[in-house]
């Protein structure tokens, strides 16, 4: 067989494991050839690709990012095209499907996150033969136990909650770090419990800046004079909305989130008088050579879609269900997001420690 495979969307930590993954199993086990669709659904817009073999993906499992290229602006169905000043949207998805059979595709493996596989699934509806797999650090896809890439950016924020804790002892200070995720709260509640943060603020639990202080407070009462707080871009006050950084036209996501962490931080220093200070991680939790956990979870996935290309599972995705690699529906998998629950093991468990919400319903 002849399989393309494309990475799109956000970039994480284990892209290119997978790829590696990819290519080994097609060519151990299948003698299948593989060929690179570069940036994402761009590389089948304007017929960018390469072959990939052996040789091309030694050496890679240990390097962030990936070495085919993402977008996540690329959207055939909703094409961005720009002139004289102007944004015009054309459906190119009829390009897309000549490309892939100009390049001989038997199928299209799609690495991506529910952007990228909203698309995939599109594109099986018209013929394609497609499988996804789940990725992305926020990991909010409902269908999975987890995506690759989560693993290692809840490391990097926790090395990060390390290195800020030892600076607000000294300094007798609140800092507040602002993480990714969009609307899931997934980063910051893994890393806020494995940080050792004395306060999480998540999209799903709306906040209120006086039960952060109550909590300042309570902490102040006992002698600790500082505090860290881990507080995700999506979160929001009670009864307010999420703090938009930027509107970006043509991007799959048109809302830029950022700089809740700022806006706790001058509401705690304008209530408490207690100094305070912002960290926003950014990108940074994107990057980096992907964690054991990803690299072995990584390798799983790809194995698994090659696996399940020559089984003829098309339109589907591969998911963990601890301990297995499953394949489901993609029209299940993306069917809901997944998000913290209020009532589930990380949550009960953070609050079970002492760790606020910044909701006031504080168990310790
Ligand atoms: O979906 C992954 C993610 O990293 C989000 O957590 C974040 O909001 C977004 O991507 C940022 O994307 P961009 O690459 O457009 O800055």
């Amino acid at each position: 067989m002849r399989l393309g495979v494309l990475t799109g969307g956000g970039d994480c930590p284990g892209l290119n494991a997978v790829i590696r993954a990819v290519v080994k199993t097609a060519s151990h086990q299948y003698h299948d050839e593989v060929i690179g669709v570069r940036d994402g659904f761009s590389g089948l817009i304007n017929n960018k690709t390469h072959p990939l073999d052996l040789n091309r993906v030694s050496g890679i499992m240990p390097r962030g990012g990936t070495i085919l290229g993402s977008s996540n602006r690329d959207n055939p169905f909703e094409y961005a095209e720009y002139s004289g000043g102007q944004t015009a949207r054309k459906d190119v998805s009829g390009v897309v499907m000549e490309n892939y059979q100009k390049n001989g595709l038997d199928c299209l493996i799609v690495i991506g996150g529910d952007g990228t596989l909203d698309i995939a699934h599109k594109f099986a509806q018209q013929g394609m033969n497609v499988i996804g797999i789940p990725k992305t650090i926020d990991n909010d896809l409902y269908a999975t136990d987890t995506t690759f890439g989560f693993d290692t950016a809840v490391s990097t924020v926790v090395d990060a909650l390390d290195k800020i804790h030892t600076t607000a002892e000294s300094h007798h200070r609140v800092m507040v770090v602002e993480v990714m995720g969009r609307d899931a709260g997934w980063i910051a509640t893994a890393a806020g419990i494995a940080g050792g943060a004395h306060i999480i603020i998540i999209p799903e639990i709306p906040f209120d800046v006086d039960k952060i202080a109550q909590k300042i407070y309570e902490r102040k009462g006992r002698g600790k004079n500082f505090t860290i707080i881990v507080v995700a871009e999506g979160a929001r006050p009670v009864g307010g909305e999420r703090t938009v950084k930027r509107i970006v036209e043509g991007a799959s996501e048109t809302v830029r989130l950022g700089g809740v962490g700022e806006y706790i931080a001058n509401e705690l220093e304008r209530t408490t008088k207690i100094e305070a200070r912002t960290t926003v991680l950014g990108h940074i939790q994107r990057g980096g050579t992907p964690s054991a956990f990803d690299r072995i979870l990584a390798t799983r996935y790809g194995a698994a879609a090659v696996y399940h290309v020559h089984e003829g599972h098309f339109d589907q995705m591969v998911a963990l269900r601890t301990p297995k690699i499953i394949a489901v529906p993609l029209e299940e998998a993306l069917h809901q997001m997944k998000r913290v629950s209020m009532d589930g093991s990380h949550v009960v468990t953070a609050r079970r420690v002492g760790i606020s919400f910044g909701d006031g319903i504080d168990l310790a």
